[in-house]
């Protein structure tokens, strides 16, 4: 694959310039003043690395496992809704970019192509399903069988939209999914209704059940045979009540700053979560990582992955499926280098001490 410098800024001018105001700022915004959007990016940069020296990186490999499965990189793309809106061939093409690159690929219960079509698209790459669940039991279930039936390998059930957050840009745009355009995997009801619903009320149309707990965990792993991986901790307490229930990961996360503004940033709760899981389960952190070294910070804090949403929208929106593709080499081809400038020639070597 063909990488250079991550030149992300110009990759969201050039995408913002492609897309309408609206869907523009769907991907870009987050909820109310958008505090914890921006303190998510914030948090990263604050970190200050203490690289070792001297430590023969004539190799360096960015290889580990999640859930036991190997994969040549730690980045995963985030699930985020709709990618019909960046790019006519959507989840397809950005799992299809996803797989080509390595990176273990999420699909959203919002997708703009059913669970079926992207695996067909990527009957090899690494798939998790991430999940909704919706009030009507029966119909979740249903789709998580869907999922486990075409091959997805894991479940990530987001917990942190029991109501979906106040998206200002949304409101004031009067932004709808553009035209011909519906989410693929929601309940009929749902998807038909959407026309006439603002996005920010897709949640609310898709009848997103508040009413989740603990054993929504376990119940979810019966339905599917499949690990339950938890999106959207942000305390020591949630994440080890997420194990007991059985959950197999969880994923640090506070949804981009689409939720409750004002929340603590990723980088900064990740350490509290990975003390309060001990290793008994993986972690994985998303939030405003964009760089390499951001990568390293995250794995040396004790995350075992990350996930990026924003960018891969607007690599698709400007280079469809090879656009992913090459954002995803670049973003591990920094990941390389930064563990080699810090003398850390395998992920494994990638440990607190390297955090000043
Ligand atoms: C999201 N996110 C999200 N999460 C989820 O579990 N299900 C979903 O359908 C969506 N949809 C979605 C759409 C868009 C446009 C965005 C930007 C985000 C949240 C996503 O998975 C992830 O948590 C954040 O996007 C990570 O932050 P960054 O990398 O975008 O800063």
């Amino acid at each position: 694959a063909v990488t250079g410098p991550l030149e992300l800024d110009a990759l969201e001018a050039e995408a913002r310039e492609r897309l309408s105001r609206g869907v523009y700022d769907y991907v870009a915004g987050g909820a109310d003043a958008e505090l914890t959007l921006a303190a998510n990016l914030a948090a990263w940069s604050r970190l200050r690395l203490r690289p070792r020296v001297l430590r023969d990186v004539s190799e360096v490999s960015t290889a580990t496992t999640v859930l036991g499965v190997p994969v040549p990189t730690p980045v995963a793309v985030a699930p985020m809704a709709y990618h019909r809106m960046a790019h006519p061939d959507g989840e397809a093409a950005s799992a299809a970019g996803a797989a080509a690159a390595g990176a273990c690929y999420l699909l959203s219960t919002q997708a703009t192509m059913s669970v079926e079509e992207v695996a067909a698209a990527t009957p090899d790459g690494l798939r998790w399903f991430q999940v909704y669940v919706v009030r009507d039991r029966g119909w979740t279930a249903e789709l998580v069988a869907r999922a486990a039936a075409a091959g997805y390998r894991a479940l990530v059930l987001t917990v942190d939209v029991p109501l979906l957050g106040n998206r200002l840009r949304d409101l004031r745009n009067d932004f709808r999914l553009p035209t011909g355009l519906k989410p693929a995997n929601a309940p009929p009801a749902a998807a038909s209704r959407q026309r006439e619903l603002a996005a920010d009320v897709i949640a609310q149309a898709g009848q997103f059940d508040p009413g989740l707990t603990p054993e929504t965990v376990g119940w979810l792993a019966e339905r599917s045979g499949l690990p339950v991986v938890v999106k959207g901790v942000l305390r020591g307490d949630d994440a080890a009540a997420c194990l007991d229930a059985g959950a197999a990961a969880v994923v640090v996360s506070n949804h981009g700053g689409r939720q409750l503004d004002g929340v603590v940033a990723t980088a900064d709760a990740l350490a509290e979560v990975v003390a309060a899981v001990g290793g008994r389960a993986e972690v994985y952190v998303d939030g405003g990582v964009r760089h390499g070294t951001d990568v390293v910070k995250a794995l040396a804090l004790g995350a075992r992955a990350v996930l990026v949403g924003r960018p891969v929208f607007w690599a698709l929106a400007t280079g469809g499926g090879a656009g992913v593709e090459r954002f995803l080499a670049g973003l591990t081809a920094e990941l390389r280098l930064a563990m080699a400038l810090c003398g850390a020639p395998a992920v494994g070597d990638l440990t607190p001490d390297l955090i000043a």
